[in-house]
């Protein structure tokens, strides 16, 4: 079917502001810089990259993205404040496309119990901010947040002034995941027919999963009329996440007998895309988890992998190739050369900054691959992830290790550790080999964190598969995720655990976006 400009669904991805909200989810700029060059090649229509006036960090974060992105709409968040938009216009001055997206609170208990504001005071700093905006960018989304509990007369006069004042995207988040799809399919519906000048605004909705119905609202509000959708890869994001990237991408591409539009995405991107954000995080995929999941292509019922074999159709709506899983993906070994190895992270979308950089990962290439007979794909991703958790913030740095396990005695570690330029030893017992590595660690750092999460997940299949293990460790409030992968998870577990303490160390003081001002 041939589609015309009203049948485009722009795809706005929020994986690098309202993903990197997730407890634990924060990501360096370098990691975020990867994440939207992937974003980029999958043809996302525009990415959030983050909240300049959060912190000194976000700010850079959203200009590098800015300056390095050519492809896409590079959008920045702002609260409908005159700092945070000047900022935001500060942080996106070298895109080629930029969006400056501001919100404000519409909802009764928002405006009365957060904000304090009045209704009329709420819409005049509307209209001022999306005025602010337009003078910095001739691409303006305004957001009235807690849309999905407003008032629709309420919405219905914000959302007119703030088009009159130039918004170019009206966006209707469901903030706390409140809505249920005919319900909000309505919302829509009711705004664009109540207000006079919808259609010169293009409407954008942005659900939240606490009833696990982000997709399903998401979904509605696109039959009702919403022609662009925020989502994150993964559907990672606030609390239970935001609508998943994929699903909705999917839903749309594979329901083309009932949607009247359609992505301009390359859908066979999402799974590397998929990868690189789970491993980025340390948030794990779900088995199960609809079109990224490991199982989501695999027939485990004899009756169902008799129906594939004979008719794929049977049993499968949507082609794996199609989302990027790879029948006949390459597989690399300690025979495979620089050049192979290059030419593989190439359609991986790996790209190097410099030569020694490719030849840094080339080296820990060759040394994963004397321990490991066959290299996957998952394993190359997990080798670049693991030199950018390593590159950056290595105040601590593991030196070596010494564990020793065995039946009816009481494990324990021996580990030494460089701390800034000197180099420490420590041992400690345990009740298992992991946790006697980790008390060995703390008897040197004493960080007075809180081991909030550990988690150990295969890379690939085998005994010999590498392990990724993530830690999740929280010291007065804030949450950092660490990161290690290792055929041995022990030495995986130690890597994870020092890097999270390094991002601790280093994490700059960032404002969450609704929470006040600051
Ligand atoms: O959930 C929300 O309301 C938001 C807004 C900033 C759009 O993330
Ligand atoms: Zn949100």
């Amino acid at each position: 079917m041939s589609k015309n400009n009203q049948d485009k669904l722009v795809i706005f991805d929020t994986t690098l502001r309202d993903g990197e909200q997730s407890p634990g989810a924060s990501m360096t700029k370098d990691e975020k810089l990867r994440i939207a060059k992937a974003l980029e090649k999958m043809r996302v229509d525009v990415i959030e990259a983050g909240f300049p006036v959060a912190s000194p960090g976000d700010f850079e974060s959203v200009h590098a993205v800015a300056s390095a992105i050519k492809d896409s709409t590079v959008c920045g968040l702002a609260r409908a404040l005159e700092k945070d938009i000047a900022r935001a216009g500060e942080a996106l001055k070298p895109a080629e496309s930029s969006r400056i997206h501001t919100f404000i609170a519409t909802s009764p208990i928002h405006m009365e119990k957060k904000l304090r504001m009045q209704p009329d005071d709420v819409l005049a700093q509307a209209v001022r901010s999306v005025k602010q905006a337009r003078s910095l960018t001739d691409n303006v989304e305004f957001s009235p947040e807690d849309a999905g509990r407003s008032e629709l007369d309420f919405l219905c006069r914000i959302i007119e002034a703030v088009i009159d004042a130039g918004a170019t995207t009206i966006n209707i988040p469901d903030t706390v995941g409140y809505n249920i799809p005919h319900q909000f399919g309505e919302l829509i519906k009711n705004l664009l027919e109540r207000i006079p000048n919808s259609d010169k605004a293009i409407f954008s909705v942005h659900c939240h999963n606490d009833l696990g119905l982000a997709v399903g609202n998401s979904l509605a509000a696109v039959l009702n009329g919403a022609r662009q959708v925020e989502c994150t890869i993964n559907g990672l994001g606030e609390r239970a996440g935001n609508a998943s990237l994929e699903e909705v991408v999917m839903a749309v591409r594979t329901r083309q007998d009932i949607f009247t539009c359609d992505t301009t995405l390359d859908t066979t991107q999402i799974m590397p895309c998929s990868r690189m954000v789970s491993s980025i995080t340390g948030f794990p995929v779900q088995p199960n988890k609809a079109i990224v999941g490991a199982n989501a292509f695999a027939h485990e019922s004899g009756i169902h992998q008799d129906g594939v074999l004979k008719s794929r159709e049977t049993y499968e709506i949507m082609r794996a190739e199609d989302v990027g899983w790879s029948a006949n993906r390459m597989v690399l070994g300690k025979h495979s050369g620089r050049n192979a190895f290059k030419t593989r992270m190439k359609e991986l979308n790996i790209e190097f900054e410099s030569e020694q950089e490719l030849n840094d990962t080339f080296s820990r290439f060759k040394d994963l691959a004397d321990k490991k007979h066959e290299i996957f794909d998952e394993d190359l991703q997990a080798l670049v992830a693991e030199g950018s958790w390593s590159a950056e913030n290595e105040h601590f740095k593991l030196v070596s290790l010494k564990v020793c396990s065995e039946t009816g005695e009481t494990p324990n570690a021996s580990v030494v550790l460089s701390v800034g330029d000197k180099e420490v030893n420590a041992k400690s017992d345990g009740s298992g080999p992991v946790d006697a590595v980790f008390r060995a660690i703390e008897s040197v750092v004493s960080s007075e964190t809180e081991l909030q999460l550990y988690s150990v997940n295969a890379i690939t299949s085998g005994t010999d598969a590498q392990g990724e293990v993530t830690v999740r460790l929280e010291k007065a409030g804030r949450i950092v995720s660490g990161q290690g992968a290792d055929t041995d998870i022990v030495i995986a577990s130690a890597k994870a655990y020092i890097n999270a303490l390094n991002k601790l160390v280093l994490s700059d003081d960032r404002a969450h976006p609704q929470l006040g001002d600051v």
